[in-house]
């Protein structure tokens, strides 16, 4: 269906991708299972879609053959996909094992009069290697809970953004820069710098949350996507089936876009089943990842009744 003169995206998150199928984190279900519920109940927005954006945390813990598997699911779309790795992601194997013809990792891409800047946003988790280059830490996934952006990856954004002649920048990064979840990159912040410098940027769009805020940063528009895999609605403190958003730019810088969770046995199992209590004790902040991170197996399930989800957390 073809919709006069606005551009039509489908954004997906947080895929979670593991290594095999049959592999999954804490809920019942494989992000196999996720991802397949989501583009079938996406398949008409993706056919009409100029794009496909998937923003990051798209395997769960980077094994190549999660980037393998998630890049054939990706490759089979019928629009192109533009990626970006999340604090989950390894970028060694999610450079060499994710894109293909139609799925990408660079980092622009200009459709109609509109440019998508997909810009690195783990900073925090990554440390500068004698060589030159940002290499992942080993405690990424919890370093790189807030967006930051590291001077090499400033320099690109500003580089293309000012070259660039597209009319509007729709940015996409995979942690949202919102007040409540990332103080950090107030103020004065590189990012906020960025944004504040360039007016063409007109909305961000991310992921990392598993769940459908919004809200403002810099005065421009953020929307947050739910997981494909496992999302949490934060304000029943409750979790939530599979969902993804839809967007549709106009020619004049608006954007308008939508939630969909999508119906069926996995959203329902889902909300059947109770929070994690470490999960809602993280949203709630009365406890930080570093100090969950900081406990032992034993001391997490003295502390919370219930086996330590994933090795990580
Ligand atoms: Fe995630
Ligand atoms: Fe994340």
């Amino acid at each position: 269906m073809q919709h006069d003169d606005t551009i039509g995206i489908v954004q997906i998150s947080d895929t979670h991708f593991r290594d095999a199928p049959g592999a999954r984190s804490f809920v019942a279900h494989e992000p196999d299972e996720g991802l397949a519920a989501v583009l079938a109940h996406a398949a008409g927005a993706v056919g009409d879609a100029a794009l496909v954006v998937a923003t990051g945390d798209l395997a769960d813990i980077g094994e190549p053959a999660a980037y393998e598997r998630l890049g054939e699911v990706l490759g089979a779309l019928p629009a192109p996909v533009y990626c970006l790795g999340g604090n989950h992601d390894r970028q060694d194997p999610m450079q060499a094992c994710l894109p293909r013809p139609t799925v990408h990792l660079e980092p622009a891409v200009q459709v109609g009069n509109w440019l998508m800047l997909l810009l690195d946003s783990n900073a925090h988790g990554r440390e500068l290697s004698p060589d030159g280059t940002y290499r992942d830490r080993d405690d990424r996934v919890h370093a790189a809970a807030q967006p930051g952006l590291t001077p090499v990856e400033e320099q690109r954004a500003r580089a293309i953004l000012t070259a660039t002649r597209a009319e509007h920048v729709f940015l996409w990064l995979h942690q949202p820069p919102l007040p409540e979840t990332a103080p950090a990159a107030q103020g004065d912040s590189a990012l906020a710098l960025l944004v504040r410098d360039f007016p063409r940027i007109r909305a961000i769009g991310a992921g990392h949350l598993h769940g459908d805020l919004s809200g403002e940063f810099e005065g421009r528009p953020v929307h947050v996507c739910p997981s494909s895999y496992m999302s949490l609605d934060r304000r029943g403190g409750v979790l939530e089936g599979p969902g993804y958003r839809t967007y549709r730019l106009h020619p004049d810088g608006r954007v308008d876009t939508e939630v969909h969770t999508v119906p069926g046995p996995l959203t329902d199992t889902m909300r059947a089943t109770p929070m994690p209590v470490y999960l809602a004790d993280l949203m709630a902040g009365r406890v930080t990842g570093k100090e969950l991170r900081a406990l032992s197996d034993a001391e997490f399930e003295a502390r919370y009744g219930e086996r330590r989800p994933m090795p990580r957390v």
